[in-house]
C-alpha cells in the first residue's frame, strides 16, 4: 500500500465509538469472507466465560461482535478457527483453569495453524499474567482486558494485519460505549450492566484492581436496554453491578438503585427483575420499600456476609458488623416473608480463628439464609489482605470451611421446605437434561424447580405446584 493510500485509508477510520467499531467489523467481516471463500467452509468461533454474571454479559457482547462478523458458533473448541477465553481471577484456581487449558489449545494450534487465541476479562488486568503470556504462551494472539473489550473487531483486524502477539490493556476508563451488538445465550432473560467497577476495596478482593472504579451507567440508556430486550422477547432482566446499591453516584442525573428499580418496573411486558450483587453497607430501606412494593422484582437477595465476626469484618474493610447485618435481614424478612435470602462467605481469611468462624455460624443459623456460596478464602497478590500475617493454614481451613458448608446446608435445606405444598409461577429455562419429558425453571425465590412439559414452555411462566422439596431444588406438577 503506498504512503497516499495509507493516510485516506486511517483518514476514513471514525474516531468516535461505536462507529469506530462499526467500520472495523466491516473491515474484519471481508477478511472473513475471504477466508471462507478460500477454504470452502463457515469459520467459527467460540467464547468460554470464567466467573461471574459480569463475565457472562461481557461474553454476550463479545460474541454479539464476533456474529455481526460472520463468525459462526462453534459447538467445541476443536472445531473452532477463534477462540477466546473471558477470564476470571477473584481467586487463585481460576487463574489454574486457565493456564491449564491455555496448554491444550497450543495443540489444536498445531494441528489447524490459521487457529487464532485471544485472552481478555480480569486476569489480563494484571501485570503479572501479562509477563507470564508474553513469555511462556507465544501461541496466544490477541490479549485485552476489561476496559477495552467493546475494541474487539478493532483488535482482531490488528491480529489479521500483523504476525505478532496483539497486547491492549487498559489500566482503567471513563468511557461506556453504548450501541454494539449482543448476542444473548437465552432469549426470554438477560443481564444489563447498570453500573461498571468498584470502589470498596474489600481488603482480600482483586475486583476492584481489574474492573477500575465505580461507574454508572446513564438511566436512559438502562430503560432503552431493557425496553429492546423486552420488545426482543426477554422476560426476565438482572440487573449488574458490584455494588448495585451505590448505583447513581458520580451521575449528573441525581437517581439512586431503589428509584431506578421503580423506573425499570415500569417498563410494560417486562415480567420479572433481578439484581447482583449488593453491599449491605448500602442497602436502604427505600430499596427494600421499592422491593415489596413491585410484584416485578424477585424475591430473591443475595447479601454478600463474608463473615459474622466483627473483628474480620473490620479487617476485610466490610462496614458494617455481625448485628447491623442481621438487622438487614431482619427488615427484608418483615417486609417480605416470602423472600429468599442468599450470601457469600469466606472461611480461611488471615488471622481468623475458630472463635470467628462460630461467630459466622451464629448469623448463618440466625440469618437462615436460603443458600451461600461458601469460598476458601485466596491470596491476591496487591489486596491488603495478601500481606497480612497469620495466613491460615490449609488444615484449619478445611476444617472450619466444612464446618461452615454443614450449617449452610442445613439451613438451606429447612428453608427450602417452607414452599413445599405451594403453587407458584416458573420461568421455564431448559428441558431437563436427564429426562426430555421434564423442564427445568426457577421460581422468583432463584430456587429450581422440574417438572413434566415439553420444550414448547421453554420461556414461558407457568403455575408449578411443588410436590416434593429435595434438598436444593423442587419436583413439581404444572397446574
Ligand atoms: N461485589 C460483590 C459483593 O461484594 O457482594 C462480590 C463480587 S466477588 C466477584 C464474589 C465473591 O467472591 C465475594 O462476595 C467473596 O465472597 C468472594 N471473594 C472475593 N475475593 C475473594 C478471595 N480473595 N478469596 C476468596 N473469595 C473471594
Ligand atoms: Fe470485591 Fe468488595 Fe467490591 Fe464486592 S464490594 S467486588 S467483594 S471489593
Ligand atoms: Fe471474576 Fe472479574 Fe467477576 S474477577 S468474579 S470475572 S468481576
Amino acid at each position: 500500500m503506498s504512503l497516499k493510500d495509507l493516510m485516506e485509508e486511517v483518514n476514513q477510520v471514525p474516531e468516535n465509538e461505536p462507529e469506530r467499531q462499526y467500520y472495523f467489523i466491516d473491515k474484519v467481516k471481508e477478511f472473513i469472507e475471504k477466508k471462507k471463500k478460500e477454504t470452502g467452509r463457515p469459520l467459527k468461533a467460540i467464547c468460554q466465560t470464567f466467573g461471574c454474571q459480569m463475565n457472562e454479559r461481557d461474553s454476550e457482547k463479545i460474541v454479539g461482535i464476533l456474529e455481526k462478523i460472520g463468525y459462526e458458533r462453534a459447538e467445541s473448541e476443536e472445531e473452532a478457527d477463534f477462540i477466546i477465553y473471558n477470564t476470571c481471577t477473584v481467586r487463585d484456581n481460576a487463574d489454574q483453569r486457565v493456564f491449564g487449558r491455555l496448554g491444550v489449545l497450543k495443540k489444536y494450534k498445531e494441528k489447524n495453524p490459521d487457529l487464532k487465541i485471544a485472552l481478555c476479562g480480569c486476569m489480563m488486568q494484571e501485570e503479572t499474567v501479562i509477563d507470564k503470556i508474553r513469555e511462556s504462551y507465544r501461541h496466544v494472539d490477541l490479549i485485552f482486558g476489561t476496559h477495552n473489550l467493546f475494541k474487539i473487531a478493532e483488535l482482531l483486524f490488528t491480529v489479521f494485519e500483523s504476525d505478532s502477539q496483539v497486547i491492549d490493556i487498559w489500566k482503567d476508563t471513563n468511557l461506556i460505549v453504548e450501541d454494539l451488538p449482543v448476542s444473548r445465550k437465552f432469549p426470554f432473560k438477560s443481564g444489563v450492566n447498570i453500573m461498571f467497577g468498584c470502589n470498596n476495596f474489600c481488603s482480600y478482593c482483586i475486583v476492584p484492581y481489574v474492573r477500575g472504579r465505580e461507574r454508572s451507567r446513564n438511566p436512559k440508556a438502562i430503560l432503552r436496554e431493557v425496553e429492546k430486550l423486552v420488545a426482543d422477547g426477554v422476560k426476565e432482566v438482572m440487573l449488574l453491578g458490584q455494588n448495585v446499591n451505590s448505583y447513581g453516584k458520580g451521575l449528573d442525573e441525581k437517581i439512586n438503585f431503589a428509584e431506578l428499580l421503580q423506573e425499570v418496573s415500569k417498563v410494560e411486558g417486562l415480567e420479572r427483575i433481578r439484581f447482583m450483587s449488593s453491599h449491605p453497607k448500602d442497602l436502604s430501606d427505600e430499596l427494600i420499600e421499592a422491593m415489596a412494593a413491585s410484584d416485578k422484582v424477585c424475591r430473591h437477595f443475595h447479601l454478600a456476609l463474608q463473615s459474622g465476626s466483627d473483628r474480620l469484618l473490620k479487617a476485610m474493610n466490610r462496614h458494617y458488623t455481625k448485628e447491623q447485618y442481621l438487622e438487614l435481614v431482619r427488615k427484608l424478612r418483615t417486609a417480605m416473608p416470602d423472600i429468599a435470602i442468599t450470601t457469600d462467605i469466606i472461611v480461611g481469611f488471615p488471622g481468623e480463628t475458630k472463635e470467628d468462624v462460630d461467630e459466622t455460624i451464629d448469623i448463618v443459623k440466625k440469618a437462615a439464609f436460603d443458600g451461600a456460596f461458601t469460598f476458601v478464602y485466596s491470596k491476591r497478590t496487591g489486596t491488603p489482605a495478601a500481606s497480612m500475617e497469620n495466613q491460615c493454614s490449609e488444615e484449619f481451613v478445611k476444617e472450619q470451611f466444612d464446618r461452615v458448608l454443614k450449617t449452610v446446608q442445613e439451613t438451606s435445606k429447612s428453608q427450602a421446605e417452607r414452599f413445599t405444598g405451594q403453587t407458584v409461577k416458573v420461568l421455564v429455562e431448559t428441558v431437563n437434561d436427564k429426562d426430555d419429558a421434564m423442564v427445568t425453571g426457577r421460581m422468583s425465590q432463584n430456587h429450581v424447580v422440574h417438572f413434566k412439559g415439553s420444550s414448547s414452555l421453554v420461556g414461558s411462566i407457568v403455575s408449578v405446584h411443588l410436590d416434593e422439596c429435595c434438598g436444593f431444588y423442587y419436583m413439581g406438577t404444572m397446574v
